[in-house]
């Protein structure tokens, strides 16, 4: 079990003797009560007060601008993070156990979030040294020199979310970080102590106030954030309500920069034309992989109804060889959901859909027992069904049929979000028909393959209620910096 009994303000790892909240793993093992949640340690149930002081804290080391962080060259600055990165790996195995445990991802999965991220910042660096190279240039124009350069923005408020609690959380905050900004950093409710060992590696690598942790009932701390006005970026990965509900307590909304990677509800289209196996293989993954809790997953699979049969049929087989188990076991594909409410949520989308004339078609589907969910298919879907209208964000595979690609084409411009889309089809013309139309839809089209965010150079973004800005190892560096220039009259 780990205790967490201080955090991370203005420099000082801050002892904290007030209330805690416990933190129980997905995993259910035998307890007094029978199978049961394990407990897996505790953190700080901070309040306003330390919220306030770490803004303070955060400001001061800004200090308009004129702070050592933000006036640090460059070069500095990489040095530091490459500081940062060395103390990171010393830490591997503990912050890859705790991922493990706190959000039940399979281990190899939770290897996978660790070495992704430490890649992400080495690449960062990359990134930074390339865009400092082309930005911080002269140019001419009319008579005026002038010297551009990418400047930070102030103090950013950086908050992830469960499913990715190292991994998503660090692409926001490295980049945030790396550009001169100071920051406040509320870890995610599931997932908080997985960035636990990683607080003395900050404190070690950056000046004090760089970075300030935030701990306490989101619902508690970080409104009255907002509501200071004095926070001039909001990054946050979670749900759209939350970040509306955020961005509105800003006295200064219109000055408030945000870079927000929301809810989705990511179609794959399997045409008449695919090669059903490699569709299967593709959405199987799409929908499954970490039990689909990823913004990225697939939510919803259009079918087209003369390939509907053999689909699903390929489908079920393959979704029947999936091995349910611990996280710790090696080759588990479901392993447990990691919020507490999921599986009740799940049980009344399926009930929900079944009362409006749909099966689950698959051996075993939707079964559950404690905090495992054995996939499910579900078929036909209709536009009245919470399956249809809600981000399920579970292993459920809601499967529509069509006639004409109108159908999920009307499905696409209907949708509050616009995220990602894949099309599967072995015909080229048609494919390059569809893609215009979904292209101005979506973020992302990928064809003949499962939705997903990496390579992560490449831009991530959505449009509509999906998100705000654009994240990637290059594109978060400007979304979390502003080009200014400083200009003079050639004589
Ligand atoms: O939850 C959303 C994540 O950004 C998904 O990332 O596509 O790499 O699994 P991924």
């Amino acid at each position: 079990e780990l205790h967490q009994r201080e955090y991370l303000s203005n420099g000082e790892m801050v002892k904290w003797d007030g209330e805690v909240s416990e933190v129980y793993s997905p995993v259910c093992l035998p307890g007094a009560k029978g199978l049961q949640r394990k407990l897996m340690g505790s953190y700080p149930l901070a309040t306003e007060k330390e919220a306030m002081e770490a803004l303070t804290a955060a400001e001061k080391a800004y200090d308009n601008g004129r702070g050592e962080w933000p006036t640090m060259s460059i070069e500095g600055r990489i040095k530091c993070m490459q500081n940062f990165v060395y103390k990171m790996i010393e830490q591997r195995e503990l912050v890859i156990n705790l991922i493990m445990w706190e959000i039940g991802k399979s281990h190899a999965d939770s290897t996978k979030e660790f070495d992704r991220t430490v890649e992400y910042i080495n690449l960062t660096i990359d990134a930074l040294k390339e865009l400092d190279r082309r930005s911080s240039r002269f140019e001419i124009a009319e008579g005026v020199i002038a010297q551009t350069r990418r400047a930070p923005l102030g103090v950013v408020l950086c908050m992830g979310p469960f499913n990715y609690p190292l991994n998503e959380t660090y692409t926001t905050l490295i980049p945030a970080i790396i550009m001169g900004n100071t920051i406040l950093f509320k870890p995610p409710k599931h997932g908080t102590l997985v960035h636990y060992p990683l607080l003395k590696a900050f404190k070690e690598s950056f000046p004090a106030g760089v970075v300030n942790t935030v701990y306490g009932r989101g619902a508690t701390v970080t409104p009255g954030l907002m509501a200071t006005g004095r926070i001039n970026v909001l990054a946050f990965i979670g749900s759209s309500k939350v970040a509306n509900d955020l961005k509105k307590r800003h006295p200064k909304i219109n000055r408030l920069r945000a870079v927000l990677s929301l809810d989705a509800k990511n179609a794959a289209i399997v045409t008449k034309n695919a090669d059903l196996k490699l569709a299967v293989s593709e959405i199987m993954l799409g929908a499954l992989s970490y039990n689909g809790q990823r913004c990225t997953a697939l939510k919803i699979v259009h079918v087209h109804k003369d390939v509907a049969e053999p689909f699903l049929q390929l489908l079920s087989e393959a979704v029947g060889k999936l091995k349910l188990g611990m996280p710790w076991v090696s080759g588990v594909n479901i392993t447990p959901v990691a919020e507490p409410g999921k599986p009740a949520y799940l049980k009344e989308c399926l009930d929900d859909a079944i009362a409006h004339g749909a099966q689950v078609i698959n051996e075993n589907g939707g079964t559950s027992a404690e905090s495992f969910v054995f996939p499910a298919i579900v078929y036909p879907i209709t536009r009245d069904m919470k399956l249809y209208l809600e981000e399920q964000f579970g292993p459920v595979i809601p499967v529509i049929p069509f006639e004409s690609i109108e159908e999920p084409i009307q499905y696409q411009i209907d949708s509050p979000h616009g995220m990602q889309l894949s099309i599967f089809s072995n015909d080229g013309k048609e494919i390059a028909a569809l893609i215009d139309p979904f292209v101005n839809l979506v973020s992302r089209v990928n064809i003949n393959s499962q939705s997903q965010r990496g390579p992560d150079v490449f831009p991530f973004t959505g449009r509509k209620d999906s998100a705000e800005g654009t994240l990637s190892v290059s594109d978060a560096l400007r979304s979390f910096s502003l080009r200014s220039l400083v200009a003079a009259k050639m004589n």
